[in-house]
């Protein structure tokens, strides 16, 4: 019997517009769906790249008008995969014209503008996702599953380091991942990722201080002309405390040599101790206080038993799995729930995360601790 079918619209056709077609055409081959992805639309602001982009991904149509594509009868689901200062007015107008919502990380560049995204999508009754993908890689997953069942007993300390070398290079021009208005800061584009880990896996954050810097101060202008200021972060770091009682540490950095796309998060507990290293992404770090001491260490669990989270959906154990498979189960997760729900990350926790983001950001810049209330509370 011919599967249902969920028409998709996908504004953006970048790295991550790629990465979510990829994903909408590989989930039902993985998995057992209840309807069939349909790639409608794309669109893109140049004409000649999202028609190339729309014949090269699959999809049946392009337009170089995202407010076409996000009222057209033919497309269930917008998808937003633009510049974070897009991101909400793109979600409030697909919302407005009765469309499920999924936008990519971070939600928004403020506060302020990810309620109002989440208040939109809650006015219009629509379902709402966030692109926190790195939840839905299998060892990560597992990760949160063994904290829940006290692998580490009570979590003390969580940690999350993400370096990457993306900003080393002062002569790469100015375009909108420097600028603050539209490409947010280092601390919502990285750091979002793992403050949405850290909240999925610990709980709220009470307070944070931080510090942050920017090395390359102006780049220049690739369109001519003077060069441009950056009003971004390089780098920043921050301390948490969590409501429940734990410390954590975040940092994140785009100005760190040779290391690409590296993140960390480790756990630790009053009984034990969980690492995740994203170069080894199908495994886990596990040390167990009640083990024997001649065992003393960590011993290293693959993520790939058909009892760990998403493994029955891929290949045999031992074959792993890569980046792409957390975007596939990400979207095969919002697609197994169509068009009933619940879909998470949602709107309010990718609005969570973006309150501790503001925290951080406030802290580094009046150099001093920041209750997220205090940027919580002017708002809702
Ligand atoms: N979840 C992840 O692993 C991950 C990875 C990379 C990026 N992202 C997020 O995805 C979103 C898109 O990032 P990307 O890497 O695909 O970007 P990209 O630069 O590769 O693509 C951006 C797309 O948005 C369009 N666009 C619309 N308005 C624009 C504007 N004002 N300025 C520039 N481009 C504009 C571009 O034409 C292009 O199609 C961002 O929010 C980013 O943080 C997520």
């Amino acid at each position: 019997m011919a599967l249902p079918e969920v028409r998709i619209g996908i504004v953006g056709y970048g790295m991550m517009g790629r990465a979510h077609s990829y994903a909408y055409t590989a989930a039902p081959v993985m998995r057992p769906l209840p309807v069939r992805p349909r790639l409608a639309v794309i669109s893109g602001r140049d004409e000649g790249k999202v028609a190339r982009a729309a014949s090269a991904y699959g999809f049946e149509s392009w337009t170089a008008d995202w407010r076409e594509l996000v009222q057209r009868r033919d497309v269930d689901i917008v998808d937003i995969c633009t510049p974070p200062g897009t991101h909400t007015e793109i979600a409030a107008a697909a919302a407005a014209n009765g469309k499920a919502v999924i936008c990519e990380k971070p939600l928004a560049v403020s506060y302020a503008q990810a309620l109002s995204a989440m208040e939109s999508a809650r006015r219009a009754n629509v379902l709402n996702a966030v692109g926190f993908n790195y939840r839905r890689l299998p060892a990560v997953s597992l990760m949160k599953r063994m904290v829940d069942e006290g692998a580490v007993g009570k979590v003390r300390l969580w940690r999350g380091v993400w370096l990457s070398d993306e900003f080393v290079d002062p002569g790469i021009p100015f375009d909108w991942r420097f600028d603050r208005t539209i490409g947010g800061s280092t601390i919502a584009d990285l750091g979002s990722h793992l403050i949405d880990m850290a909240l999925w896996m610990v709980g709220d954050v009470a307070e944070v201080s931080a510090q942050s810097g920017t090395f390359v101060t102006e780049r220049s202008n690739a369109s001519g002309g003077r060069p441009v200021p950056v009003t971004v972060d390089d780098a920043s770091s921050a301390l948490l405390r969590f409501q429940g009682g734990a410390r954590g540490v975040v940092e994140m950095a785009r100005v760190a040599v040779r290391r690409p796309c590296d993140f960390t998060i480790e756990v630790n507990g009053d009984r034990g101790t969980l690492v995740f290293e994203y170069a080894r992404l199908n495994e886990l770090l596990y040390g167990d206080g009640g083990d024997s001491p001649g065992l003393y260490g960590m011993r290293r669990i693959r993520a790939e038993h058909e009892t760990h989270p998403y493994a029955r959906h891929w290949w045999p154990v031992g074959q792993g799995v890569g980046y792409g498979a957390s975007f596939i189960n990400h979207l095969g997760d919002l697609l197994e729930r169509w068009p009933d729900g619940p879909w998470e990350p949602d709107f309010a926790q990718g609005a969570a995360v973006q309150a501790v983001c503001e925290a951080i950001e406030r802290a580094a810049s009046g150099r001093r601790w920041v209750a997220v209330d205090e940027v919580t509370s002017t708002l809702s």
